[in-house]
């Protein structure tokens, strides 16, 4: 008896789910390898540390929601929660000076610690995309183009593209000082969550979900009148670039993000096909982030969209997949030994081919064929195994006659012309 489980909030994806997953992971790599961005691969685990001083010690994620267990050394590790403090950490020990310039992705499992439901799990991943070095407002209107870009390329409908500035880092200092202030006259009308980042992390109150408060917040100062000037201008550029691309965007001055590294820019991108968690996407600017972290100042801006809630949202045209090809049913041990020969031979075209290795009867091996909608059928019965050859046929259900050939086990180039002529330039996808 099996009484293992699924820890909860993870799931297994079995070869007829990852269709789909391969498929938008496809279209994903396609897009970034156009658009010149660059894998990189970070470790799944991390000092703890590295994602306290990251994300920042007061956001849901660190306080609440991290996968942190000691090793066998005592040293406390944490199973990433996000990409955005590895992909730091990794270009700081590379060193930046001689990369100052870099567009990276990375695709792969993080790990919250949350109530899972539809569209968040505990083990979840995320496709993430961090511009290095960037510090023009052109490379927020080019990031932010990615994204929208790459989630019309999988064919989402119905997204909603929010933005925000939230300042640097000394109109933020401006904006805690009075917000703090307010706070204070009306902290016993906040709920406790949010009473008690009152003095711990008070912008961080603007990620609470209680409805009381969101409808107190929207009577304490904001944060867009604190913007110095050039904040505000260089907002207000990202803003005209846009609306000049013609990217529809909505503007949210409660948009703050999750997360502590943010600077200026902010954005998110939702479905209204989902459900509660609608975000798709979220991103923003993080200019002291590697600074902080024990870099050089480099400026930087990136986001990260959640692979679940894409699959969620991913059209039928995502679900197909490709034939197979060639299916080769055989019976009998000569004939065994034969099909495997062909069927290794076979690999060396772009093909895809099975071999039938069950040792059913002949009519079984004609069944799974069909169901697997084999276009064609390779046949080597004890009769062709006698004589050194096999019969190759268009398969549709039923075979066609007319397009079977009979051909020695070692004529390649006729083997050859025959899948040239009948499915090499055919392949369906
Ligand atoms: P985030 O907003 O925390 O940002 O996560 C980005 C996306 O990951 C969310 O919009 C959502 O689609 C997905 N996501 C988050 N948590 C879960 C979950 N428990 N289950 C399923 N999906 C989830 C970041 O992680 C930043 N590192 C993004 C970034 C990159 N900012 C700059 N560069």
């Amino acid at each position: 008896m099996n009484n293992f489980k699924n820890l909860r909030g993870t799931v297994d994806l079995y070869p007829d789910q990852l269709i789909k997953w391969q498929n938008v992971e496809n279209v994903l790599r396609d897009q970034l390898l156009r658009a010149s961005v660059k894998e990189i691969r970070t470790p799944i685990i991390e000092m703890t540390e590295l994602f306290i001083r990251g994300i920042g010690e007061g956001t849901d994620v660190v306080s609440k929601e991290m996968y942190t267990f000691n090793d066998r050394a005592e040293r406390s590790c944490t199973l990433r929660p996000e990409g955005t403090a590895s992909v730091a950490r990794a270009l700081i020990n590379r060193g930046l000076r001689a990369y100052p310039f870099q567009k990276l992705w990375y695709m792969g499992p993080m790990f919250r610690y949350e109530r899972p439901q539809a569209g968040r799990q505990r083990q979840f991943h995320q496709l993430g995309v961090e511009f290095i070095g960037y510090d023009s407002p052109r490379s927020d209107v080019e990031i932010i183009i990615l994204a929208w870009d790459l989630l019309n390329k999988l064919g989402l409908k119905n997204l909603k593209l929010e933005i925000n500035s939230l300042g640097d880092i000394d109109d933020r200092r401006n904006f805690e000082t009075s917000f703090l202030v307010w706070l204070k006259g009306n902290s016993e009308l906040l709920d406790l969550d949010s009473q008690k980042r009152i003095d711990k992390n008070p912008l961080r109150i603007f990620d609470t979900k209680n409805k009381d408060t969101l409808k107190l917040l929207k009577k304490a100062p904001k944060l867009k009148d604190f913007l110095s000037s050039a904040s505000l201008k260089r907002y207000s550029s990202i803003k005209d670039k846009l609306e000049a691309l013609k990217i529809p965007f909505f503007e949210n001055h409660n948009l703050v993000r999750g997360l502590d590294y943010y600077t200026h820019t902010a954005f998110e991108i939702t479905s209204n096909d989902l459900g509660s968690q609608a975000t798709v996407c979220g991103g923003g600017r993080y200019d002291n982030l590697i600074e902080n972290m024990g870099g050089e100042k480099t400026p930087a801006i990136g986001f990260a969209i959640g692979l679940e809630r894409l699959m969620l949202l991913a059209g039928d045209e995502m679900t197909k997949s490709r034939n197979t090809d060639v299916y080769i049913i055989n019976s009998g041990s000569k004939s065994e030994s034969l099909a495997m020969h062909l069927s290794r031979k076979l690999k060396n075209f772009d093909l895809l081919t099975e071999l039938d290795i069950s040792g059913a009867t002949l009519s079984k091996q004609f069944k799974k064929a069909n169901r697997l909608n084999a276009r064609s059928v390779i046949i080597i019965g004890e009769d062709e195994a006698d004589k050194n050859e096999f019969i190759i046929k268009l398969f549709n259900g039923k075979v066609d006659e007319n397009k079977q050939e009979v051909i020695p086990i070692d004529n390649e180039k006729r083997l050859k012309n025959w899948l040239d002529e009948n499915l090499t330039l055919k392949i369906n996808y």
